[in-house]
């Protein structure tokens, strides 16, 4: 599942998380990419301890814990301290996947990548290129949301970055480890949630909606891993 989550910063978040970036000293964004990706990486990167990483970090691990979409399509276990990269003067990153597993930095912490995100800071006008491209069994998608959104896919996607040819494209991007690792189950029990709270308000304390919300949790319980 691809899933744009709009609107996880306010447009005030936004304006200081790309004050603090544009202050910060960047580093080759290589320093994190795997054997495969290093190759095709050409971005700059903050680095993992740099303090604003911290900062801005938690900003978006808060805001991300009260987003119901979120929520409800990754059923986050772990979510890795979000890292920021920055690309501009024609930078990119060419199509590889991601790590299956990450170490967290500093900490004896693994987490699986079971979700990729990318979360924009910069408007779309302001850059040229600087697209996410996705491909996945449904064809290739094309991603470049406004400044305060976020997409979610499946880490098993290969994905690129297209040059940016003009301005600068800043954005956090961090992997989820999910209670549920398969990506078709977890579209499922997604879907099932979307549905029974489109039919809730209409039909408060419908048997059939308790009885699709029990079918919901006894799907949760046999496929999750807490
Ligand atoms: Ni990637």
């Amino acid at each position: 599942m691809l899933l744009p989550i709009p609107e996880v910063l306010t447009s005030e978040q936004v304006a200081e998380a790309r004050r603090i970036l544009e202050q910060a000293e960047w580093v080759d964004g290589r320093v994190t990419a795997g054997h495969q990706s290093a190759r095709t990486k050409d971005n700059m990167q903050l680095p993992e301890n740099h303090p604003a990483a911290g900062q801005l970090g938690e900003t978006i691990l808060t805001a991300l814990g009260q987003n119901p979409l979120f929520v409800s399509a990754a059923l986050p276990a772990r979510v890795f301290p979000p890292l920021f990269n920055r690309y501009q003067g024609g930078q990119s990153f060419g199509t590889h996947v991601d790590n299956a597993i990450r170490q967290v930095s500093g900490t004896g912490h693994r987490i699986r990548t079971d979700l990729s995100a990318t979360l924009f800071f910069s408007r779309p006008d302001e850059y040229d290129g600087g697209e996410l491209i996705v491909e996945d069994t449904y064809g290739v998608h094309h991603v470049k949301l406004p400044a305060g959104h976020m997409i979610l896919y499946p880490s098993t996607s290969l994905h690129h970055v297209t040059p940016v040819t003009r301005g600068s494209r800043l954005s956090s991007f961090f992997w989820i480890q999910s209670m549920v690792r398969d990506d078709g189950q977890r579209t499922l029990l997604f879907d099932l949630d979307t549905a029974i709270q489109r039919i809730n308000p209409a039909q408060p304390g419908d048997a059939a909606v308790v009885q699709l919300t029990g079918v919901y949790h006894n799907l949760l319980r046999r496929w999750a891993e807490v």
